[in-house]
């Protein structure tokens, strides 16, 4: 362990005294793999897994698979990192799917030396096992077996961490990077206000669920198992997210956590590192001395504001950085309802544009499409999705903006309309019933104009509406009587 270690401070607890049975409270089943299992996914955040997050299907890794680790059923391995393996398990007692990491052996040092490691172990384990947030992993139990230490933790179906979009060609939307560090950085307040420093804030400690939620794992574990030593001199992780002070083996506070936080953050937002140098000597030195590039370099469209606190994340004086993650957050939500506004704006002026372009519309105004735009909401159907139902009631025209759809009326096709057509007339008579089935034919981006909210737009804009709806309402009825 290195010097500044917090462990060093804290009273080891020995292995008997902390029998994985006894200490370790187990919590009822978690509410988030309800969550994970029935929420809608994300519209943004891609749900694709990582590799890690698969099973290994390597000959070796197949052969090594141990059958059971302590009372729990091994079923696959689902990833493996620079510190263990995690195993996907069965929890028989209580019926339920845990994931197990086992964490490497040091086979270095002497057997008095590792026994005490072991001891941290188990006693760093029950510490966190004792932090309940929902942006944490929780931790079920802990033991030794074989020689190896390995704890028990909720399982996070379909995982994937924070390293898959580190990469400049899958960066995330700037909103989702402010809103998954905004959520670690009060994970971590929780953590820190109960006297945890996680130690190795990375993208790689940071999972995702399926329904791109935030899990920080690895909570100051994987440093015991593992000094920090080692880690620097690179044989276990990249220190690029170690603060000045980590890397120079001062005393770590939790500021430490917010820096490497701010570090994730810069490489979320950019695509790179904040440091970057071709030998280990050259990086610490940058840590400890050197400024990294302004983020609005690498990626323009950042606003101001989150490069000052990406900035403020990162100054070499923890005493200059937030006091807390609470106070990181904070700062991160104003960004966030700025940004939230700004896309909001982007968003109605591609729907604009887009509106602008459709026969529909052509005689609008500016103002009037605007108008018409506020009262409407817009929905994508999947192939085959039925958009409206024959004979239920609603008071909503429709227009298509882009794809087709099928009419049916009877069950009997009657054709289709495209981009630009309109349907829904019934909502011009009150308590009429639809008279005809619409279903997506491809996929479909239509428009819903409530005609209950089109009567609070202006009157030329109402008068307009109405004209070019019905007079596309009878050249269709015209175009079906000459066809049939
Ligand atoms: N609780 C879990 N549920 C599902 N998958 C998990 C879980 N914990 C870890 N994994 C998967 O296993 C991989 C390796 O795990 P982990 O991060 O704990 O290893 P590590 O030794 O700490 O490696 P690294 O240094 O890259 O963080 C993760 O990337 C993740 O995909
Ligand atoms: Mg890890």
């Amino acid at each position: 362990m290195a010097a500044n270690s917090p462990l060093r401070f804290r009273d080891t607890i020995t292995f008997a005294e902390l029998g994985p049975k006894s200490q370790f409270t187990p919590r009822r089943p978690s509410i988030l793999w309800a969550r994970i299992e029935q929420s809608p996914r994300s519209a943004r955040l891609p749900l694709t897994n990582t590799r890690s997050s698969q099973p290994a299907k390597s000959q070796a890794s197949r052969a090594s698979l141990p059958e059971k680790i302590g009372k729990y059923m091994i079923i696959n391995e689902v990833g493996r990192g620079s510190t263990g393996v995690v195993y996907l398990s069965h929890d028989p007692y209580y019926g339920r799917d845990v994931a197990i990491k086992v964490y490497n052996v040091d086979t270095s040092g002497d057997e008095n030396r590792k026994r005490i490691a072991r001891k941290m172990f188990l006693s760093e384990a029950h510490m966190v096992g004792m932090l309940q947030h929902p942006n944490i992993l929780p931790i079920y139990d802990a033991g030794e077996e074989n020689g190896h230490c390995y704890i028990v933790t909720e399982h996070v179906h379909g995982a994937r961490t924070l390293a898959a979009y580190c990469r400049p060609d899958n960066l995330l939307r700037i909103d989702d990077v402010v809103e998954l560090v905004y959520k670690a950085a009060r994970a971590l307040h929780y953590a820190h206000s109960r006297g945890v420093i996680h130690r190795d804030i990375k993208p790689s400690n940071i999972m995702l669920t399926l329904d791109s939620d935030v899990r920080i794992i690895d909570f100051g574990i994987a440093l015991v198992a593992d000094s920090e030593i080692s880690r620097i001199e690179g044989i276990a992780g990249s220190p690029s997210y170690m603060s000045p002070e980590q890397v120079q083996s001062i005393e770590l506070t939790n500021r430490s956590d917010l820096y490497s936080l701010g570090a994730v953050m810069y490489e979320l937002l950019t695509g790179t590192r904040p440091f970057r140098a071709g030998n280990l000597q050259k990086l610490l030195h940058q840590i400890v001395f050197a400024t990294p590039p302004p983020i609005h370099t690498l990626r323009p469209e950042i606003p101001e504001e989150l490069e000052n606190v990406t900035a403020m994340a990162l100054q070499k004086d923890p005493e200059k950085r937030y006091k807390t993650g609470l106070d990181f957050a904070a700062e991160l939500t104003r960004v966030h309802q700025k940004l939230r506004a700004q896309y909001n704006r982007i968003d109605q002026q591609e729907q604009f544009s887009l509106l602008r372009k459709l026969k529909f519309f052509h005689e609008f105004s500016h103002g009037e499409i605007w108008e018409v735009l506020r009262a409407s909401s817009w929905q994508d159907y999947g192939d085959a999705e039925e958009i409206v139902k024959e004979g239920e009631m609603d008071d909503r025209f429709y227009i298509i903006v882009q794809g087709r759809v099928g009419v049916q009326r009877h069950g009997k096709a009657l054709g289709y309309l495209e981009s630009g057509d309109c349907f829904g007339e019934t909502s011009y008579v009150r308590g009429a019933k639809r008279t005809a089935t619409i279903n997506a034919s491809g996929s479909v981006t239509v428009m819903k104009v409530s005609s209950t909210l089109l009567e609070q737009v202006s009157a030329e804009c109402q008068l307009r509406f109405n004209q070019v709806f019905l007079r596309s309402m009878i050249g269709r009825l015209q175009s079906a009587e000459r066809s049939s």
